[in-house]
């Protein structure tokens, strides 16, 4: 789909996006934080930043690391994926980092779907260097593209570098001086490889002096596809970097050769060299290859497939595979609005950005270093939402998996890690509910009925189908109701730092009630469809009871308080020096019905002049400035950041929504279109708000701080999920329900014409919202030319559907 508003997207100092939106481009290196991007399949995940910086794990960041990753170092964001040059009278990376120093006559980086590329050039040697992970292997590949623009003959060698961290990355952070006595590397001469592996691997626990009996059962081999053998090789880090040195000036490149070095105990490393000849002109491609095999099948599983990636062309085309795969994610769903920076986001980085949240959960990133979290349950059913537009198999396996984390009486495990299948009973109150929401979203979108007979095994003991894993956990949560039928606080609900608002047993939490009475309205419509409407009836009964509750009991005169403590004491309340209304209650009120008519409308007026700031809302005002024991972390944060006060985006998003299906289209699509991250960085100023103007951050500093505008812990953010789905589901209106896709838009009175590609259960939807005071009619919806009458569109597997709904609107 052709884009006309290129130019209307705000101007960022440090780079742009291309017209299709495909990839931004960055073209200064020096930007304001690491700008990263992901690299990843099932079986190899991988992160890079602009300058080459990063890490990489198989299916755990914890408990099974490959390449390190140095917490709070400075430079940021080191070590990496380096390749250094050295043309017999200097050297430099090809990276920038970490030869930062030096002047390049060339900078350019392109983080695009599933690969990123950076182009420098120094002393008339221009490189360029794609990363990616092919769509099959446990397997990066570094692309490399030199060409000698000089007109000078060029020897030169090139030094391909990684570090190496090998199984159980906390342990490897805290106890290194024992944990270097398992690794090898040597030098297998007869795959033109290095070989690293080591002999002892601890993946059950996070800090434990626990000493498991076990095998590293993988080897990382580390190759080019060029066809002599390398020059020199190391697998000693201290060898390659030598004494007193660091990445920026390794002995072993500056002195032009390496060592040669095999290890058996020690800090491991990959690094390889090779001479190369560039005449005049000339240019040469080749590729890195950094891979991870079965330890016990290397001999069977490494040879046939270098030989495979050394012929030419495989690597290009692999990358050619990785590169279809996206533009086939993508297609499912393309949009053509007056907004690029809404198109932008709709059709690639909010989509591309919840898949990686759907594969990374909220734990490894470089704010969120992969070694505590595993896999939240809470956010896993959050995040899923996006990618089940374009995989739904890939939704519908997770799917089981987080049920295979549900214990036999409803409640869950509240995160896990997927190696060890371990993970926290913290006993948070809302978790166990996102399942069913996870499962009616996916029941929506798909129609796939059938997963709800599957059954799946409880965590401790027995197993059941999965409706009955649904009806367990909604009816779990309704048993720990107290006596006043509101949620439990628990250690604490949606926001994770209301933590000890609830330990004694008694507290309450309000948008706990709130969220639970979305869940049992949902749940009456889902058991109607099935033609079970005596469970409906039940759900429903417990809705009204719940929504009695909260409308008794937690209304604080202009806006519902956040819940109740241990002591029966309201917080989040009028009556409160600090902290006196919080977002989630008020907007999660509205989404599930428990506030209507004037109270929704004041609910929402009082989020509108209490917590809005020109970075969209904060989640609490006025900031907590006072430790309160009985409420927990949030109070313990500095004012203005993160859930003390920050504008939390992902909390922000619900409110967003709730605005816009209050039928305040215009305010709701005015703070949705401030927070897209392109708009915020911009009204922040970049360098002031300094994380990727691609993707949504968890939050931004309120003015509640002297950083105001300043974003944080970007990409794994559940804002991403909900800005992507209010922006289609919401905005657009094509929603999902059980009978079928239902058009029902909200949009901004200025938006003459919409035009979306929609895949929806096999049919293609190619559909025309027009809106003008044209109209006669208020609403007319044809479909294929015919008019239509239902809202929700008709469906017809295999066929294209023309869809033209024209709206009066206000001139
Ligand atoms: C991030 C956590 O991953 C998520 O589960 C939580 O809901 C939010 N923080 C708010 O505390």
């Amino acid at each position: 789909m052709s884009d006309h508003s290129q130019n209307s997207l705000p101007h960022n100092p440090y780079g742009h996006f291309t017209p299709e939106h495909r990839e931004f481009v960055i073209t200064r290196p020096d930007t304001p934080a690491p700008w990263v991007n992901y690299l990843w399949n099932e079986r190899y995940q991988a992160l890079i930043s602009h300058v080459g910086g990063g890490f990489s794990f198989v299916q755990d960041p914890r408990d099974n690391r490959i390449l390190r990753f140095r917490y709070n170092s400075l430079p940021w964001d080191q070590p990496g994926r380096y390749l250094y040059l050295h043309d017999g009278h200097e050297y430099w990376s090809l990276s920038w980092v970490p030869t930062q120093m030096l002047v390049y006559d060339h900078y350019e980086a392109r983080h695009g779907l599933g690969y990123t590329t950076i182009a420098t050039a120094r002393r008339d040697l221009w490189s360029e260097v794609t990363y990616f992970v092919p769509r099959e292997q446990a397997l990066e590949c570094w692309l490399v593209k030199l060409e000698n623009r000089g007109r000078e003959y060029k020897r030169v060698d090139l030094f391909a570098y990684a570090e190496l961290c090998l199984g159980n990355a906390l342990n490897d952070l805290i106890n290194q001086p024992n944990d270097k006595h398992f690794s090898q590397v040597r030098f297998r001469r007869d795959w033109r490889a290095l070989a690293a592996t080591r002999n002892y691997w601890k993946n059950t626990r996070g800090v434990s002096v626990e000493q498991p009996n076990q095998d590293w059962p993988f080897l990382v081999y580390f190759a080019t596809t060029l066809p002599q053998e390398p020059d020199g090789f190391d697998g000693g880090k201290d060898h390659f970097i030598g004494r007193w040195r660091s990445e920026a000036n390794p002995a072993a490149v500056q002195r032009r050769r390496c060592f040669d070095s095999e290890i058996t105990h020690g800090d491991p490393c990959v690094a390889l060299q090779h001479g190369l000849e560039l005449a005049p002109g000339a240019a040469l491609t080749f590729a890195v290859l950094l891979g991870v095999a079965d330890k016990t099948a290397a001999d069977e599983q490494v040879p046939p497939l270098l030989q495979r990636y050394r012929q030419g062309g495989a690597v290009a085309a692999a990358l050619a595979q990785v590169k279809a795969h996206w533009h086939k994610h993508l297609s499912v769903l393309q949009v053509e609005t007056p907004d690029a920076a809404f198109n932008a986001l709709i059709n690639v980085w909010t989509r591309y950005q919840t898949a990686v949240t759907f594969d990374m959960a909220r734990n490894a990133g470089y704010y969120h270093g992969g070694l505590l979290f595993g896999t939240g349950i809470r956010d896993q059913c959050q995040d899923l939402w996006g990618p089940l537009l374009a995989e739904p198999a890939a939704v519908r396996a997770r799917l089981i998996e987080v049920a295979s984390y549900q214990f036999a009486d409803g409640s869950t495990l509240h995160n896990y890690f997927r190696l060890a299948r371990t993970g926290e009973r913290t006993g948070h109150s809302d978790t166990p509910l996102w399942l069913p929401f996870a499962l009616m979203n996916y029941l929506k979108e798909t129609g796939d009925f059938a997963l709800l007979e599957e059954s799946v095994p409880f965590y401790d003991h027995g197993e059941a189908v999965l409706r009955r894993h649904l009806t367990l956990a909604l009816d779990y949560v309704i048993s720990q109701l107290t006596a006043r039928h509101l949620p439990r606080f628990g250690p604490g609900d949606w926001n994770d730092t209301l933590d000890y608002v609830g330990r004694g047993g008694a507290g309450e939490t309000i948008w706990g009630a709130a969220f639970l009475c979305y869940l049992l309205r949902e749940a009456g419509v889902l058991f109607d469809h099935l033609g079970d409407r005596e469970t409906a009836r039940h759900y429903r009964a417990v809705y009204e009871q719940v929504k009695a509750s909260i409308n008794e009991l937690a209304w604080d005169g202009r806006w519902y308080v956040r819940g109740f403590k241990d002591n029966g004491e309201a917080f989040g309340s009028h009556r409160d020096r600090e902290g006196q209304i919080f977002i989630e209650p008020q907007s999660w009120a509205v989404l599930s019905g428990v506030a209507t008519g004037a109270r929704a409308q004041q609910t929402l007026r009082s989020v509108r002049e209490k917590l809005m700031t020109p970075f969209g809302p904060q989640i609490v005002s006025p900031a907590y400035r006072t430790v309160d024991p009985a409420i927990g972390l949030a109070t313990r944060c500095v004012p203005g950041k993160k859930e003390n006060g920050a504008v939390f985006n992902h909390a922000a998003a619900w409110y967003v929504c709730a605005e816009l299906l209050h039928g305040e289209t215009e305010l709701g699509w005015q703070t949705y279109r401030d927070m897209m991250p392109i708009n915020s960085s911009s009204r922040a100023g970049q360098d002031r708000y300094k994380t990727e103007p691609y993707v949504f951050a968890e939050y931004l500093t309120s003015p509640e701080h002297p950083t105001a505008g300043e974003a944080s812990h970007s990409w794994l953010t559940g804002s991403a999920v909900w800005m992507l789905r209010i922006g289609t589901d919401v905005i657009l209106g094509l929603q999902p329900t059980y009978q079928g896709l239902k058009l029902d838009p909200h949009l901004p009175a200025a938006w003459r014409r919409v035009r979306v590609r929609r895949e929806f259960r096999g049919t293609i939807y190619e559909i025309e919202i027009e809106q003008g005071a044209k109209f006669e009619a208020p609403r007319r919806l044809l479909v294929n030319g015919e008019v239509c009458d239902d809202d929700v569109l008709p469906q017809r597997p295999g066929a294209v559907l023309h869809v033209h709904l024209q709206r009066r609107v206000a001139a």
